[in-house]
């Protein structure tokens, strides 16, 4: 039994949400899983739920906020049989054609922070998503209707960064937006041999004066609401055939 997960092989399902918020946890378990879902952890209040998802196995399992919280998690769902890891959360929005509300997924999540880097091993590593991964969520979300954009995010250490010039150079390097967790997902998936995406909902816009743009608490609870079940059709869809 892990130290922080305090669950047995089983326990989990193969395919695992990690949103940062335990609230959040609960919420896509009693919401979007077919009635009955268990817990599995509240060590820590890290709250972790196993059910199923249209009659299909899944877990979520609350990440806490930033890297090396989330890098613990990961890894431990790795130790408990997870194979597949779908981040499920929101980001500050940093390209005009980013709207509040929009989906984002990942495809590569550069790391402004030292321990995906430090984890890998190697410092010109580059974290990237499962690329089935982010093609079956471009399908998904295109037959859904959600606006979807798939491209580089950035992976911060810092919510509140004193430096007023950061989000304008990932802007220019064409970052779709900032989170805090993708970049390690990725790195503990690419050396544990796992799938891994990060797919989250724009929660702010954050513009080059400094200044940003928070999204209503309702638009928000209907952003998160489309990307989570939209994060749950990615969880469980079958893998295609290897080419
Ligand atoms: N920074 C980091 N993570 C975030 C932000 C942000 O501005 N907004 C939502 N998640």
């Amino acid at each position: 039994m892990p130290v922080h997960l305090r669950a047995e092989d089983g326990d989990y399902a193969p395919n695992v949400l990690c949103p940062g918020d335990p609230r959040r946890a609960r919420y896509i378990a009693e919401t979007f899983f077919d009635p009955g879902a268990r817990l599995v952890n509240e060590e820590r209040g890290m709250l972790g739920f196993t059910g199923t998802f249209e009659g299909r196995p899944i877990s979520v399992q609350s990440t806490g906020m930033g890297c090396p919280s989330a890098g613990i998690v990961f890894e431990e769902l790795v130790m408990l049989g997870a194979t597949r890891l779908v981040r499920v959360g929101t980001c500050g929005g940093l390209q005009e054609h980013v709207r509040l509300a929009d989906v984002i997924v990942g495809s590569t999540a550069s790391a402004d922070d030292r321990t995906p880097i430090r984890y890998a091993g190697m410092d010109g590593y580059a974290p990237a998503a499962t690329f089935a991964l982010c093609e079956a969520a471009a399908r998904l979300a295109r037959e859904s209707g959600a606006t979807l954009h798939v491209g580089p995010i950035v992976t911060s250490g810092l919510f509140y960064d004193p430096d007023r010039g950061t989000f304008a150079r990932w802007k220019r390097l064409g970052h779709l937006g900032v989170e805090m967790e993708a970049a390690m997902m990725y790195t503990v998936a690419a050396v544990k041999h796992i799938e891994a995406v990060c797919i989250v909902t724009c929660s702010d816009l954050l513009f080059e004066s400094g200044e940003s743009q928070r999204i209503t608490d309702a638009d928000l609870a209907r952003g998160v609401d489309d990307m989570m079940r939209l994060a749950c059709h990615v969880a469980v869809h079958d893998a295609a055939p290897e080419a």
